[in-house]
Order: C-alpha cells, then structure tokens, then sequence
C-alpha cells in the first residue's frame, strides 16, 4: 500500500472511532451484564475499570497506531525495539474474528427483530408472548443462520467501499441520530411504575454482590465496550490526522460509550422491573424487554423500527472496525487487495458466525467448559483476550516505546500541553497493567 488512506475529517475520525465503541456492547451486553451481576455494584466497578485501565489503554493504542501508521503486526515490527513482539498481532486477528463470529448473531438477531416490527409482528404481545417469540426464533436453525450470513453480507459490502466513503460517512449522520432516540426512550422509561425500583437496582451498589466472576465480568465489559485491547482503535488512529488530539479523541471515546451505556441502563431497567422480566435473563434480555416498551407507546411500531433500525447501525460501525483491525492485516502483512481481505473476513465469519448462531438450538448440548460456543468466544475473547491485549499494549507503550516518541504523539510534538498528561503517562506505565494483572489473578485464585 503507497498511499495510506486517512480520516477525512476530525469529526468524522470522532465519530468513526465513538461508533466502533458505541454498539451491542452498551446497549445489548451492557444491561444484561449488569443485570447478572447484581446492577449498582457492577456499575461502579465498570466505571473504576473505564478509568484506570480502559483510557489508558486506548492511549496506548492510538500512540502505536499514529506514530506507525500500520496494522497492528506491521505497527509492532516498526517499534518494537525487539524481534518477534509483532506475533502478538496474529493474537488480535484470531480474537477480531471471534468477535466477529458472535457479534454477527446479534446483528442478525436485530434484523429479525427489524423485520418483525415493520410486519407488526410484535403488537398486541404479553411479556410472556415476547419471551416465547424470541426463544423460537433463535431455536430455528435456518433463520437465525439466515440472518447472521445475511448481515455479514451487508458488513462486507460496506467494507469493501473503504474507509472514507464507507466508514466515516456512515458514522457521521447516523451516530448522534441513536443519541437521540436513546435520550426519547430513557425519558419514558421514567414514566414507568416500577421506575424507581429500576432505578436503584442500576444505581444503588450492593457490595455483598462483589465477587471475582463479577469484578472479571466488569472488567471485559468494560473493554469490549471500549473496543480497546483488539487493535481496532490502533488501526483507525493509524487513519488520525497529524494534528489530531489523541487525548481528546481517547477522551470523547471513553465519556460517551460509558453515556451510552448508563443511557441503556436507564432505558431498560425500569422496564425490566415493570415487566416482571427476570434482571439476570442474559443475552435475550434487552430482546424481551424492548418489545414490551414498544408495545405501551403511542405509535409503538414505529418506534421499534426506527429503534432497531438505528441499533442496527450502532452494531455495524462496530463491525466494521473490528473487521478492520483483521483487513489492515490481510492487506499489508499477506499483500492481498482490500476486496479479497475483506472477502476472507467475511467468510471465516460467517463460517463461526453460523456456528454460533446454532449455539442456540440445534448445537445447544455442544459445550465446552460448560459454555455454548457462542458464550465461549464471547467470553474468551472479552474477559480474556481484551485485557491480555490492553496489557500488552500499555507495557508496550509504557516500558519499551522510546519516550520521546510517546511524547510527540501524545503533544503533537510539543504544540498541544494536555494536563493530565503525566498523570495519564503513570497510569500506561504503572496502574493499568497492575490493575488487569490484579484483577486476573483475583479471578483466578
Ligand atoms: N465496542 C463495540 C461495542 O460496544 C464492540 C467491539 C469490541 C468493537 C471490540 C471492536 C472491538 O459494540
């Protein structure tokens, strides 16, 4: 590759990079993480997580992103002051397509629920109606693989028209659009009877919930939602501009997924408590709840379509960057051209992705570890690969990147003089690394 695309615009780079955050992971992932591990508490260590470990590793890898303007392989291998270190990247490539291979259920999922909106499917349904819908559904072994091959194929042609007519466009116009959607149904989710009871299960910690399953469960949450620790933020910041802040940027990132988020939150627990919906249902939670929101609204199928439809698009900014991280590899490590990377992704993805989606039905009793395939990738590549991932990255950025260079990025070589910068610095070096390394060791003993 000669010329090397980048960004367009700053807002679009913002955008681009909010959206890969923004997605499933708050909105879907989010609630019903939380609602397992028992709301409040998981909140507060969710957001200890998003501070001490998730800025800095987003730091970490916007610094080798820009100063390499590579692939995460061909990024390692031009900094490195040590030979091998660039194997890590085959690590995020392996966990950017485990991700892919689960995330696109979801989508598909969404596309079904897309479809069941416009036809009026859902109106007139009981909770218990909308519960019993979503368990056929992902029980059919045809529709639910359907539609995941059916979404990689919209991620692919997406892919294929490149970073500035694609990605950036996308992002900008619709990104603040689910902003305000999400806003309209948060305001009335406060009109709800159970309201407060939702409330304070989200916002008010139970410490007696602590436990190390939970304290490891925030901190992939906390990480996937940011999309750090896979090298999809070092592969859209090797897109940055020169004079692109990349502390700003990391801070806008890290500010409104955790907005979205609490956002999501606010939407579906007092839902969840007026709907009698069990908090700790898991990955079909906000699939039973939304339905019965939609239901007690004025002109409620609309608001389902445009809610889904706009859903749907958080979800596929997120795909793109994750498929990014792997094409960028394809492209410049294995010299293939974007199309033909972009087909390889897909296909591997649509390969585990079906996978995946039968972990609801007909490969249900096909367990590893106790886990469905879909649980296991999901919770392999968050709680697992994510943090390893961060780690290396601050260690990376902190110990052997020479300092000067770290500097010049962070300072756009001396012209911007960020405040936090030397706190920012310590925790690279210092408090992420332990943090994760801490966190891992108490969920292993
Ligand atoms: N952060 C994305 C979301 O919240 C998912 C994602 C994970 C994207 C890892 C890239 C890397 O939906």
């Amino acid at each position: 590759m000669s010329e090397r695309a980048v960004f367009a615009t700053r807002i679009g780079a913002i955008a681009a990079t909010v959206g890969s955050a923004v997605g499933l992971g708050n909105i879907w992932r989010f609630p019903y993480e939380a609602g397992q591990h028992g709301g409040g508490a998981f909140l507060l260590i969710y957001l200890a997580c998003v501070l001490v470990m998730g800025i800095p590793v987003i730091v970490a890898e916007f610094v080798i992103g820009r100063a390499s303007r590579k692939n995460v392989c061909g990024a390692l291998r031009a900094l490195s002051p040590w030979r091998g270190l660039h194997f890590f990247g085959y690590l995020c490539v392996l966990a950017s397509l485990m991700i892919m291979s689960f995330y696109s259920v979801v989508c598909g999922w969404i596309l079904e629920y897309i479809m069941q909106a416009v036809r009026g499917g859902m109106t007139g349904h009981t909770s218990q109606q909308n519960a019993e819908m979503f368990a056929q559904f992902v029980q059919n072994p045809w529709r639910s693989v359907m539609w995941t091959i059916l979404f990689l194929l919209l991620n692919y042609l997406i892919l294929r028209r490149g970073l500035k007519r694609g990605i950036e466009r996308l992002s900008n116009v619709l990104m603040p659009l689910l902003a305000v959607l999400l806003l309209a149904f948060c305001l009335n989710s406060l009109f709800m009877p159970q309201v407060w009871q939702g409330l304070s299960f989200l916002f008010t910690p139970d410490f007696s919930q602590i436990s190390p399953r939970m304290v490891v469960g925030a901190m992939g949450q906390a990480f996937f939602s940011l999309s750090v620790g896979l090298s999809c933020l070092l592969t859209y910041a090797s897109y940055f501009k020169e004079n692109d802040s990349l502390l700003r940027n990391a801070t806008m990132v890290a500010v409104f997924d955790t907005l979205v988020a609490i956002l999501a939150g606010v939407m579906i627990f007092p839902a969840v408590f007026s709907y009698g919906v069990a908090p700790e249902a898991g990955p079909k939670l906000i699939f039973e709840v939304l339905p019965s929101i939609f239901q007690q609204m004025p002109v409620g199928g609309l608001w389902a379509v445009m809610f889904f439809a706009l859903l749907f698009v958080a979800a596929i900014t997120s795909t793109i960057s994750v498929s990014e991280a792997s094409i960028a590899f394809f492209c410049e490590e294995w010299g293939m051209s974007r199309n033909r990377a972009s087909l390889l992704n897909t296909v591997v993805s649509m390969i585990f992705g079906s996978l995946c989606a039968l972990s609801f039905g007909v490969m249900s009793g096909f367990t590893i570890a106790g886990k469905t395939l879909f649980e296991l990738f999901d919770y392999v590549a968050s709680n697992v690969f994510l943090p390893v991932g961060g780690m290396f990255f601050c260690i990376f950025v902190g110990w052997l990147l020479d300092r000067k260079l770290v500097k010049d990025q962070l300072t756009n070589h001396g012209t911007l003089s960020p405040r936090m910068l030397k706190p920012l610095i310590f925790c690279v070096r210092y408090v992420a690394p332990a943090a994760i390394l801490a966190v891992f060791l108490y969920g292993i003993l």
